[in-house]
């Protein structure tokens, strides 16, 4: 005896029954005559439709449907060529699916209050499924296949004759391996099936696909695929999002038993006669409904014949004679539930690493697209384009994943590139170069160079003040020594150097214009005689009537102090506030490095009067936040490696060796 039905497409002696008040049979027409009759009338009889709002849930399930018709099939005439495309285009797909949505439309619920959040369910969703699926587009048939067929199936000696035909749309037909046939149903839902209920609805879309698919295809299909993504997110991340069992129609017998009853059933009740039938919704939990609906125990002649057949004189006993038969009910559904996660691990070993990053943020439900990579001297920077409604904070928020992934430490996040669209990762170089000084052009002094390996000059009058900040040996002192290198070109200028740690700047101590002081009571006397050359220098230019030095023939001061966090004292405090208020005007630049980013250290005043900031490596993410109001400055590398801060915003340099 076969296993399966025979279907026979197109019957010869078929013709569709004129006055059969069905069009055709279907799977939610069908689930509709068990579950809400008086629905089943009006639409499927009287074929009226109430336009009524669709439930969030339901266009969610409607949008990666969407989502999977593009990703396995393309748009229109356009065929897709490769999984990312795939990727892209369903992702993008869904989403506008979403956004086409008339809100009018749409029966919002409390886990679904608007539209974002069906964004964002929707996107989850979709970058869980391509997340664990794999791709395996050679293996798809059809996708979205409508059906509509007349047919007659032969089961178990008897032969049924549709009178009219039967209608599906099947999400994806594939082949595979073996050269057999699967169907794959996708399921959005809110939590995975409890495979051990009997599911009635399961059971009547699956037997209405095997006839369907047989029909079109000439062949038995071999099993039923349901694929279910959850979208509410698993509190344990290890779990998976995405839970797969067959149905092997060869092992289950039962599900045909099943549909020629319930077809039996409606089919009779179209025809005017009284049937009972199962509450699908209620029902179906328990195998014993299931044996008892087959058997057709509610019928008495029925059962009283089958009372005869097994020997038996009670309900009870002939159950058990035909569950031995039936075999074991749980196994009616096969799971075959594949552990995912385990199994697939992605593997990022053959990967570039532009592609373990968009990977990585794909895992997490972020998609961005490689648009390039530009090497620097300490980093390489990868930049991308990142999908419609990605949040730059969640986006920030992967910075050890992506760590993870290189096997590298410190990546910068970037997010957004200031001034473009891109979001970047600077992902730190296994070989880091470090570019020779090259020549200031005037006060245009070389801070660095940039990612593009450009030198990033910058005219030291134009900041009123700088402040550099860094962790020990981060590079702040070298820096400064550039710097002054540079400035001591520039004719008409002199310095006051003011050390108290007394190692790094007594190297230019006798210096022409060159004033130094490492004792805190000599620079305190310094900073003094500073503010006195200042209101000179102000008395003298209102003399003159101007306003600004550069009308002057005054030489420009330079006042670098390399570790002022040793001389905080309120004195102290109180005349470079002084300085930094009113020097620039007259020519005077201070200079201030410090390996403290605390908040007493970088106080108010300096924030103020200090905007443009040389913040090299910092312990902590917090130091970092105080120099630059962002993260960052934690990620670096040190020996040079900075975050410049001035006009343009942030840029990362690499310092001059
Ligand atoms: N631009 C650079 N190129 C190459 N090496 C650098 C660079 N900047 C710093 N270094 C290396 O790092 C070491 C420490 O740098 P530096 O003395 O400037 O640190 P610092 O920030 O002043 O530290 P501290 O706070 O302890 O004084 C230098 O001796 C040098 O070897
Ligand atoms: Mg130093």
């Amino acid at each position: 005896l076969a296993s399966v039905p025979v279907v026979i497409p197109s019957p010869k002696d078929a013709e569709i029954k004129k006055d059969f008040p069905l069009d055709h049979y279907s799977s939610s027409s069908m689930i509709k005559f068990a579950t809400n009759p008086f629905m089943f009338k009006v639409n499927y009889i009287n074929r009226d439709w109430i336009d009524s709002a669709t439930g969030a849930k339901a266009i969610l399930g409607k949008a990666f449907h969407y989502a999977m018709e593009v990703y396995y099939g393309g748009i229109d005439d356009y065929a897709i060529t490769s999984e990312a495309e795939a990727i892209e285009f369903g992702l993008k797909g869904g989403m506008e699916f979403i956004e086409n949505y008339n809100d009018g439309f749409v029966n919002y619920s409390d886990k679904i209050p608007n539209k974002q959040k069906l964004y964002d369910l929707f996107s989850f969703l979709f970058t869980e499924y391509v997340k664990y699926k794999p791709y395996q587009k050679d293996t798809v048939v059809a996708t979205e296949k409508t059906i509509k067929k007349i047919i007659s199936v032969e089961w178990k000696g008897e032969n049924l004759t549709f009178p009219v035909p039967i209608k599906g749309v099947i999400d994806k037909i594939i082949r595979r391996k073996d050269g057999k046939i699967s169907i794959v149903d996708y399921k959005s839902c809110e939590k995975f099936s409890d495979l051990e209920k009997i599911d009635a609805k399961k059971i009547i879309q699956a037997v209405n696909y095997f006839f369907l698919v047989y029909a079109e295809y000439g062949e038995a299909p071999y099993s039923l695929v349901f694929e279910e993504v959850k979208f509410t997110k698993n509190r344990d991340a290890e779990e998976k999002q995405i839970k797969e069992y067959e149905l092997v129609y060869a092992d289950n017998p039962l599900f045909f038993d099943f549909y020629f009853r319930f077809y039996g059933d409606i089919t009779g009740a179209l025809n005017g006669k009284m049937v009972y039938v199962p509450n699908f919704d209620a029902f179906y939990d328990n195998e014993l409904a299931l044996i008892s609906y087959i058997h057709r125990l509610d019928i008495s002649e029925e059962q009283a014949k089958l009372f005869k057949k097994h020997n038996v004189d009670n309900i009870t006993d002939l159950l058990k004679k035909e569950i031995q038969v039936a075999g074991n009910m749980r196994q009616l559904l096969k799971n075959i539930e594949n552990s995912l996660v385990e199994a697939k691990n992605i593997d990022y070993t053959k990967m570039k690493n532009e592609e373990k990053i968009q990977t990585k943020m794909m895992e997490h439900g972020m998609l961005i697209k490689f648009d390039s990579k530009i090497e620097g001297a300490s980093v390489d920077l990868y930049r991308y384009t990142p999908s419609i409604g990605l949040k730059m904070s969640r986006l920030k928020s992967y910075a050890d994943d992506i760590q993870q992934v290189l096997g590298v430490g410190d990546v910068r996040v970037i997010a957004p590139i200031p001034n473009t669209s891109y979001v970047g990762f600077e992902v730190p170089k296994e070989k880091r170069k470090f570019p020779d000084l090259p020549k200031n052009k005037g006060f245009d002094i070389a801070i660095g160079q940039d990612i593009m390996g450009n030198t990033r000059f910058f005219d030291v009058r134009h900041a009123p003040h700088i402040v550099v900040a860094g962790s020990t040996g981060s590079g702040k002192s070298h820096w400064l020594n550039n710097t002054l290198k540079q400035l001591f070109t520039i004719k008409n200028s002199s310095f006051y150097l003011l050390d108290p740690k007394k190692v790094e700047l007594s190297q230019f101590e006798g210096m022409k214009n060159v004033t130094y002081r490492d004792e805190p009571v000599e620079i305190e006397n310094s900073l003094c005689d500073l503010v006195s050359i200042m209101d000179q220098r102000y008395t003298k230019m209102k003399e003159m009537k101007v306003k600004n030095i550069s009308e002057t023939d005054l030489a420009y001061i330079f006042v670098v102090i390399d570790e002022f966090g040793d001389i905080n004292s309120k004195e102290i405090q109180e005349l470079i506030r002084k300085l930094a208020q009113k020097g620039r005007a007259c020519g005077i630049h201070l200079i201030l490095a410090t390996q403290r980013a605390s908040t007493k250290i970088i106080n108010g005043d300096i924030k103020v009067n200090f905007p443009v900031r040389v913040v090299f490596r910092m312990a902590k993410r917090i130091d970092s936040q105080v120099m630059l109001d962002e993260d960052g400055a934690e990620k670096l590398l040190g020996k040079g490696d900075m975050l410049f801060l001035a006009d343009n915003g942030i840029e990362r340099l690499q310092g001059f060796n």
